[in-house]
């Protein structure tokens, strides 16, 4: 069991690069399994998410090598179609495998992903479109089975809710479909687009990806390519608001600012000075953030849920009182039910949450339950007075490479304690 163990009060200064986007890795890593022979994935997180999904590709047939963050994906003796529930469980995204099964093989089994902890994470969207492309679905004692002896065929998709997970699954499944699909209402966040890219590296045709229609006109075979991922935005966001309730100045290099765009504001209206260049941000925080009137969470390019956490955690701290309201999962807020134990003043109503800033936080030992709350908690360590040790850490290592050592990098004070006795990292 291993934890973090932080010394707060240490503002953060210096430089730091960003990993790649872990929801960009996960769903190229799915669709590489379509294209014949072997891709090579470049700027791989380092990420228990990245394990799992490799581990699923392994068990479908492919052969799967990693090299720091460069992952080869050979997929030319890979016939499974199905994923067992203990790889599903271990991976509650594994859903983005459906759609690259189902093209690959025309039949796909899996069991149900169940909620997580922030919320149910129904699949009704995926499902519906997988029928849409021509696919008959049973579902029964929790497994899904999927069909289509004829193969896929293209179509035309409006999506009710801009599901991220749905849209990808539509684009990997509809990039060998017969014909073209086109997806109305898709999601546009930057990760969308790279799959895109990457698929069209690999002799897909599809257009309009990161807007709000995107149109897929089947090819008759995709084959392997290479594809270096876009950088992560929202531990970007994370490290910024680090650095904000530290009052610190930090520059996050080898980033895309326009990924940032929403966040970026939401920094500049707590008093934070942000400079950017075309692969660069700088962010310097005043002694004193400022609250924040209202944050809604949106689909992109509104203000992602991801962030909400992180942003609810630095806030704490903030002059007055902020607002947030979670729109895209139902619960999002676990994680302030830790932040109380470090003195913070939150109420939770529902979707929304009503943070009142005080002038201190004090150390406490405190639990991580999801990924997002996870890095919350960092955020309120690092700018709480005294030590703070936060157990249940793999929630966090699931989309955070070694956030220990770049905070320590940042002057932060942090540490990853193995309860075995070996101290990993300062
Ligand atoms: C992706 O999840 C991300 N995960 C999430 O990041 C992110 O929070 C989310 O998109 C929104 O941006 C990955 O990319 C691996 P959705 P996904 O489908 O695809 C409802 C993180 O912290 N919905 O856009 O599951 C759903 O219940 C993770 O890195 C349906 O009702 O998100 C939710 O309310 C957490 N039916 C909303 O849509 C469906 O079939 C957004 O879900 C699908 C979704």
């Amino acid at each position: 069991m291993c934890e973090y163990v932080i010394e707060g009060g240490k503002r953060l200064f210096g430089e730091c690069s960003v990993q790649g986007a872990k929801n960009s890795a996960l769903p190229i890593l799915a669709a590489a399994l379509l294209c014949d022979g072997k891709s090579v994935i470049y700027n791989c997180p380092d990420l228990l998410d990245v394990d799992a999904t490799a581990n699923i590709l392994r068990h479908l047939g492919c052969s799967v090598s990693r090299n720091g963050h460069t992952v080869s994906v050979d997929s030319s003796e890979a016939m499974g179609n199905e994923i067992p529930e203990p790889l599903m469980r271990e991976m509650r995204s594994s859903v983005i495998f459906l759609g690259a099964i189902l093209a690959k093989n025309r039949k796909v089994r899996l069991s149900t992903p169940g909620g997580c902890e922030i919320g149910l994470r129904p699949i009704d969207l995926h499902l519906d479109a997988m029928r849409r492309l021509g696919a008959q679905i049973t579902e029964e004692y929790g497994h899904i089975e999927c069909t289509a002896p004829d193969g896929l065929k293209g179509t035309n998709i409006t999506l009710s809710f801009p599901s991220v997970g749905a849209t990808e699954n539509i684009i990997i499944a509809a990039s060998t479909a017969k014909g073209t699909t086109t997806v109305i209402n898709a999601a546009r966040e930057p990760e969308i687009s790279d799959l895109a890219d990457f698929l069209n590296g690999c002799g897909a045709k599809i257009s309009g990806a990161g807007q709000g229609t995107v149109v897929i006109e089947g090819v008759k075979k995709l084959t392997g390519s290479s594809h270096s991922v876009i950088t992560d935005r929202i531990v970007a966001a994370t490290y910024m608001a680090a650095t904000a309730i530290t009052g610190g100045k930090v520059r996050l290099v080898n980033i895309i600012p326009a990924h940032l765009g929403p966040m970026i504001d939401l920094f500049e209206e707590t008093g934070c000075k942000i400079k950017t260049d075309c692969r660069s941000v700088c962010i310097e925080a005043p002694s004193q953030l400022k609250s924040v009137k209202m944050i809604r969470t949106m689909p992109y390019p509104g203000f992602p849920t991801d962030i909400q956490a992180p942003v609810g955690a630095m806030l704490t701290k903030a002059k007055g009182t902020s607002v947030i309201i979670e729109t895209i999962f139902e619960n999002r807020f676990k994680y302030i039910g830790e932040l109380i134990r470090f003195g913070a003043k939150v109420r939770v109503d529902g979707r929304m949450a009503v943070i009142e800033g005080v002038p201190a936080l004090h150390g406490a030992k405190v639990k991580t339950s999801d990924l997002r709350g996870g890095a919350a908690l960092i955020i309120a360590g690092l700018g709480a007075e005294g030590e703070t040790v936060i157990t249940d850490i793999k929630h966090i290592e699931r989309g955070y490479e070694s956030p220990e050592k770049t905070l320590s990098g940042l002057s932060g004070s942090i540490r990853r304690i193995d309860k075995n006795g070996s101290e990993e990292s300062d």
